[in-house]
């Protein structure tokens, strides 16, 4: 057995100690040697201990057939115990309660350039720490008897985590050229956990950043996801910036960049003010998709962006032009094209709207329109256009906070009245085909819309006698008369 483990003081000791006191880790520790195992917890989980953060995944390393002791385990385990075992990877996993234990026999990989499939060979502990990823997701923690609860650190990882530093065990162009997924990997720990990215470790991510391109959408989506979700993304986005890696996965936020000046009037620029939104709303909510909202609400902004002598610069339509971006840049980051995507872009089109009330004097039929088209998404969409308010002009941000008060107000009288939020016009299309003895088409459609659009302006109360009355009426300039009583 290798020896480089180093000397820790008591306090980190009786954390790691009490940390693996429960069974589980003493039932791993007696199967492997029973069956004459190195064995090892490694990985997220012994980083997360440090950082006192709760994992229910294990990742266990034994020096040897990983397989084996997985069996072993889950066999002690008994009937709680669900094995599956990947005999093409040589791992396997154990869902025991509600932990996942994942074991791997140790290795030694080295990399083909042209893909992320590796060559294994059979190797010791210290061949599989020397091919982890960063040094604080490389320390082990010995679980065989006569070395329980010892820390095998060979990279300083438990130093880095105290200095906060992200860095890799080998040479960063090695270990991201092994895998570039690595590459946002690091971005994503140092905007999760606020770890700065080592020099030589971030200089290599911009070097290799052109690798990202063997790397399948969905573990770029992944990551994207989780760097989203940290509590000030704008780190990671920053981040992927300065690298040049945000060109390659997210070109259309990249044209959100810079601050043109014509006749001596410029604009904001919406690179850096999407990302002040998006920390605005990332202090408000973990909805990861209302942060994702945040990110696009302005996508169109380059599009649609002219110069008008007289009015200086415009976005006219970018709401609308946004939405209408969405689809693609969802198929392309392999974002879900389903009711997550359709909630991202109703947010995007209607987030103009709170600020158009205000500036139209908020009309009572405008205010139920908003509501009718927002729904149950209403709260939401506040949300963002108070996010959205990232003037550095105190008296300006004051003014807009105060009238998106008055909409809320509003917004909250209206519905109180009126019940606009999830309504359904009284007479359905199905209706309205059997009143008239229509068959499905246009006029149908637009008989429909009028009673829907006559409640929202106020002109008909939201009542069925009231709409029969006023769809007659319709119907009968066109010639329609109603066939049942
Ligand atoms: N790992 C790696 N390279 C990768 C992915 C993972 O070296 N591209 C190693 C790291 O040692 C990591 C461990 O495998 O700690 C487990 O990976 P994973 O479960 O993906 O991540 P965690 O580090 O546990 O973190 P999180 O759960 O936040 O993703």
């Amino acid at each position: 057995m290798q020896n480089n483990s180093i000397q820790i003081d008591k306090e980190i000791q009786d954390i790691i100690t009490d940390k693996i006191s429960g069974d589980i880790f003493r039932l791993i520790g007696q199967t492997a040697d029973d069956i004459h195992l190195e064995c090892y917890a490694i990985g997220g989980y012994v980083r997360d201990i440090f950082l006192h953060r709760q994992s229910k995944d294990i990742d266990i390393v034994t020096v040897g057939k990983g397989i084996e002791l997985a069996q072993a385990v889950a066999k002690r385990l008994g009937r709680e115990a669900r094995l599956s075992v990947f005999k093409n990877f040589g791992t396997a996993q154990i869902k025991y309660k509600d932990t996942e234990i994942e074991f791997v026999g140790a290795r030694k990989e080295s990399y083909q350039r042209d893909s992320r499939k590796p060559i294994v060979e059979d190797g010791t502990l210290e061949d599989d720490q020397n091919r982890r990823d960063f040094t604080i997701n490389a320390l082990a923690i010995c679980l065989n008897k006569e070395r329980y609860g010892e820390l095998i650190d060979p990279f300083g990882g438990l130093a880095d985590m105290e200095r906060l530093i992200i860095r890799t065990p080998l040479d960063p162009d090695i270990t991201f050229s092994d895998d570039p997924l690595r590459m946002l990997r690091a971005i994503r720990f140092s905007t999760q956990l606020g770890f700065d990215i080592e020099s030589e470790t971030f200089d290599a991510i911009s070097r290799n950043k052109d690798r990202i391109a063997i790397i399948s959408g969905e573990r770029i989506a992944d990551e994207l996801n989780k760097i989203v979700l940290s509590p000030k993304p704008s780190i990671g986005f920053l981040q992927l910036d300065k690298t040049g890696l945000l060109p390659l996965i997210f070109p259309e936020l990249v044209a959100l960049k810079g601050a043109e000046t014509k006749d001596g009037i410029g604009h904001k620029d919406n690179f850096y003010h999407t990302l002040a939104v998006l920390d605005n709303i990332a202090r408000k909510t973990d909805n990861l998709w209302l942060r994702w909202a945040a990110i696009l609400h302005d996508i169109a902004k380059p599009v649609t962006k002219r110069f008008d002598k007289k009015l200086g610069w415009t976005f006219h339509n970018h709401n609308f032009i946004g939405e209408k971006m969405i689809p693609g840049i969802f198929r392309r980051m392999k974002l879900p094209m389903n009711e997550k995507m359709k909630y991202v872009q109703k947010l995007v089109t209607l987030h103009m709207r709170p600020q158009v009330l205000v500036d139209e004097d908020i009309s009572d039929s405008a205010v139920r329109r908003l509501l009718f088209e927002a729904g149950d998404d209403i709260e939401d969409l506040m949300t963002l256009c108070e996010a959205d308010i990232t003037s550095k002009n105190p008296e300006r941000v004051k003014r807009y906070i105060k009238n998106f008060k008055i909409v809320r107000q509003k917004l909250k009288d209206i519905e109180e009245k009126d019940h606009i939020r999830n309504f359904q016009p009284p007479i359905d299309g199905e209706e309205i085909m059997k009143i008239f003895s229509l068959s499905p088409g246009m006029e149908v459609g637009r008989l429909k819309s009028s009673i829907k659009d006559a409640i929202l302006d106020g002109a008909i109360p939201n009542e069925y006698d009231a709409a029969y009355k006023y769809l007659v009426e319709k119907a009968k300039k066109i010639g329609l008369e109603p066939k049942t009583s």
